[in-house]
């Protein structure tokens, strides 16, 4: 990656009667940086920031958001524009290669990813050692890591065929290891992909499908279902990509720091919250009841949190939530069901919310997750499966990112500090004088 910050200035920092000069760079768009790689060799100090809300870790050319304005762009094309008249695979391609596809490139690319959506005959005999009712997440995270030991050749990260290859295939695999999961977990034999379909019909097909009876989505299924992995494509260095990139970065094999990714996603804080939304608005169940909720949302004894809503960039409407929202409205119509109660509450729910001065104060807004349960579970996933179909979209964002790492002469491995506060030196004693 060719880097491309530049200096706009410096920042003047005074400690212990030092003064040092900082670099402050800037990019493209978004706030400056204070750059505070040579902090530590001046003032042998650190920064401190938990949770990294001050802290940028990289340089990225892939995915920008403006969280005041409620702005996302993936290579600097708008989420809304993309959802409207693209389609996944044309969203990988773009994430991970940096442009969208001619024509002659995007049928390369398609070829590439669905002649490899099979899986090794060895890999089908693992989900056999889960329990059934494992949760989908913890079978992904076995699976996805599993996979690195039918691909000892891509460990080497460095080599550009290699990184084009296990990028493509990993894209191929992942529908037919989230089918495989459902299927597994229902009892059902495992359908086998068709090539000719679209990547999220087959996968709908792998899921949906038995061996006595072929499933045809409506295709508003199939444009929903391609919606929910554009949506969920990529979103910069929130928890689970910046996972996988510090797993990358001391050069793990690609597909098992992809599996620390879906452990990271599987969270009710990140990736998680789909699935507790919706058991959220269930356990709401009717309009009435929705002023309890939101009070004890409010109420800081109570650990309750209203899912989907807040994040930690956007402190405006979430753009993808918008897309979400008329994407589950049309879904609605075209399945021709009239009255969605769990869709009643949400919007009920959202009113009330958007409308609360605690709410309003603290800027909280619905996320992509406020309405991505509910395409779901219209579409006919469990909801147990709906991390699992988030994990599907963004792994073609954290193979970008980790791509995009690999190749930035600036990065080395990942290695946060510390403030020690714990015992001080002290010598040890022998069991016997301990009382
Ligand atoms: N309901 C009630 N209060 C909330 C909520 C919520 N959903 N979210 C944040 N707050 C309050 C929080 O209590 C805190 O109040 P105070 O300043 O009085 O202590 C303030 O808003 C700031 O919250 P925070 O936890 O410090 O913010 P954060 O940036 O660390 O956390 C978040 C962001 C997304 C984890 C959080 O908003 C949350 O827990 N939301 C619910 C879970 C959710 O929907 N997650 C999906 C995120 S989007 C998709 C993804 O990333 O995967």
């Amino acid at each position: 990656m060719e880097n491309k910050t530049v200096q706009k200035g410096t920042a003047t920092l005074t400690v212990n009667s030092k003064t040092v000069e900082l670099p402050v760079l800037g990019g493209t768009d978004g706030p400056d940086v204070i750059d505070v790689k040579r902090l530590y060799a001046e003032t042998g100090m650190f920064t401190l920031d938990p949770g990294f809300t001050s802290t940028g870790s990289c340089e990225s050319q892939i995915t920008f958001i403006n969280g005041e304005e409620g702005i996302l762009l993936h290579r600097g094309y708008p989420i809304d524009q993309l959802a409207e008249n693209s389609n996944f695979l044309e969203l990988v391609y773009l994430l991970n290669y940096g442009e969208l596809p001619s024509k002659s490139e995007f049928h390369d690319f398609s070829r590439d990813v669905t002649e490899h959506t099979m899986l090794h005959t060895q890999m089908d005999r693992f989900f056999g050692g889960f329990r059934r009712d494992s949760h989908p997440m913890a079978m992904m995270v076995g699976a996805v890591g599993a996979l690195s030991a039918f691909y000892p050749d891509a460990m080497d990260v460095k080599d550009e065929d290699q990184r084009r290859i296990s990028t493509n295939g990993l894209i191929a695999k992942m529908p037919t290891i989230a089918a495989r999961i459902y299927k597994y977990s229902i009892g059902q034999p495992f359908i086998e992909p068709q090539n000719h379909l679209s990547y999220a019909e087959n996968f709908l097909r792998m899921c949906f499908s038995v061996p006595a009876e072929d499933y045809k989505p409506n295709p508003a299924i199939i444009r929903a279902m391609d919606r929910l992995l554009i949506l969920q494509a990529d979103h910069e260095q929130n928890a689970s990509t910046s996972t996988v990139r510090l797993a990358a970065s001391s050069g793990a094999h690609p597909y098992a720091a992809i599996a620390s990714g879906v452990a990271s996603l599987w969270g009710p804080s990140h990736g998680g919250a789909n699935e507790a939304c919706l058991n959220m608005l269930r356990e709401i169940g009717s309009v009435e009841r929705i002023p309890e909720f939101i009070a004890r949302a409010k109420d800081k004894s109570d650990p309750f949190r209203l899912m989907g809503f807040g994040h930690r960039v956007y402190k405006n409407y979430d753009p993808r939530a918008k897309v979400m929202q008329a994407t589950v409205h049309e879904l609605m119509q075209e399945l021709d069901i009239k009255n969605s109660p769990i869709l009643q509450v949400a919007m009920e729910l959202e009113r009330i919310a958007l409308e609360d001065p605690y709410f309003i104060e603290k800027k909280l807004y619905p996320n992509v997750d406020f309405y991505s349960g509910i395409a779901m579970d219209a579409i006919g996933f469990p909801t147990e499966m709906f991390t699992v179909l988030f994990a599907l979209g963004r792994t073609a964002g954290w193979l970008a990112q980790m791509n995009e790492m690999t190749v930035d002469k600036t990065q080395r491995i990942g290695r946060p500090r510390q403030i020690y506060t714990g015992a001080p030196f002290r010598d040890y004693t022998s069991l016997d004088t301990r009382s």
